[in-house]
């Protein structure tokens, strides 16, 4: 007979988002509240499953934590235990240390671990399961690049921000007849960009999946003055691509299971913009972590309840092995195994690119 779940850890890895508090406070309170079940938390992610770093959780603890942004429990994206680094003989190497982390969930006496994170973070999270260790995985990530659920939390908080950030540039941009270019986040996907866009009244969209050109974003800013409309609005994605040009790298984090950050392509864009049309005055903004910052919206946090809420009941139902997810507007589940590696991209004929043509927005193709 399977083993009775007693007590539970929970970890959060990977960037920071809004609502990981919110998915703590959920789970935390519906495995004692509901399972009369002890709850722990790893800090700095699987940093603690690995040094058994932990605080006990109780009701207490989470209350008064669901509209605070980060994680009370802290986040690392640097420490993948099956490619960890360590000390030996005065050496720094990388070893596989998952089975330290599982002798550490023995000795604590923790039955089962629900998985707080992004692609990176589930990826361990499959791997754990692998070696028969019981999970359950929450997708989080703002750049809602993951695919098999419709939304990862963290998303709606992030293109709220980013259409705040553009409905704010709209003033200087209509004050000052500028062209004024926001830099949002989203790694390989558009959906930042793409949303907060059609939100925002952006007038050019720029996304990784559909590389665009100069000459385009120039036609739509000309034709917009011939109509009398003395400014525009550009929301491009960090990971957006001048056609026939590779995305631009703004820094590589040596150490970090997925190195390449992006970033500047508003700014080099910037510059092509107004060597092209100087007599139209181009300023760029990066709106960057601060999309990542802050209170979760209320989606986010309903979001991050029903997520949290339905871990745990999956953990208790015997469903391990699987991420919660998004269907429509009901709560199911996934397989980790058909989870990683199938990243979700914006679609570029698909019907929310064609809204926004629709109403004359330009992807700049
Ligand atoms: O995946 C979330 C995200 O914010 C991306 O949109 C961005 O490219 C990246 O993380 C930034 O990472 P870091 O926190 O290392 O700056």
């Amino acid at each position: 007979m399977a083993k009775k779940i007693k007590k539970i850890g929970i970890l959060t890895g990977g960037g920071d988002c809004p609502g990981l508090n919110a998915v703590i406070r959920a789970v935390t309170k519906t495995a004692i509240g509901q399972h009369g079940l002890e709850v722990i938390g790893y800090k700095f992610g699987y940093r603690g499953l690995f040094l058994n770093d932990f605080e006990v959780l109780t009701s207490k603890r989470v209350s008064g934590i669901q509209h605070i942004g980060g994680t009370i429990l802290y986040s690392s994206n640097k420490d993948n235990l099956f490619d960890y680094e360590v000390e030996e003989d005065g050496k720094t190497v990388k070893k596989d240390v998952s089975d330290v982390a599982v002798e550490n969930m023995k000795k604590e006496g923790v039955d089962a671990l629900i998985i707080i994170g992004g692609d990176g973070t589930l990826t361990s999270a499959r791997d754990f399961a692998r070696k028969g260790v019981k999970i359950i995985g929450v997708p989080k990530t703002i750049d809602n690049d993951l695919a098999v659920t419709d939304v990862t939390f963290g998303f709606n908080s992030a293109i709220n921000v980013a259409r705040d950030a553009l409905d704010r540039l709209h003033t200087t941009a209509e004050s000052h007849h500028r062209i004024m270019i926001l830099e949002v986040m989203g790694r390989n996907a558009g959906w930042i960009a793409l949303e907060s866009g059609i939100a925002g009244s952006a007038d050019v969209i720029l996304i990784p999946e559909i590389p665009f050109s100069l000459d385009k974003i120039v036609d739509k800013v000309n034709s917009r003055h011939q109509r009398g409309l003395l400014f525009s609005i550009i929301v491009v994605a960090e990971g957006a691509t001048f056609k026939d040009e590779d995305a631009v790298i703004q820094k590589i984090v040596a150490d970090s299971p997925d190195p390449i950050r992006l970033g500047g392509i508003g700014n080099l864009l910037a510059n092509r913009l107004e060597a092209k049309i100087p007599e139209h005055e181009v300023r760029n903004t990066v709106l960057g972590h601060l999309q990542r910052g802050g209170a979760p919206s209320t989606f986010d946090r309903i979001l991050s309840t029903r997520y949290g809420v339905t871990a745990v009941n999956l953990l208790m139902d015997g469903r391990t092995g699987n991420m919660v997810a998004l269907d429509g507007r009901h709560m199911t589940f996934v397989h980790l195994e058909n989870v990683i590696g199938r990243n979700k991209q914006v679609n570029p004929t698909g019907e929310l690119v064609q809204t926004a043509k629709s109403v004359g927005i330009s992807f700049g193709d």
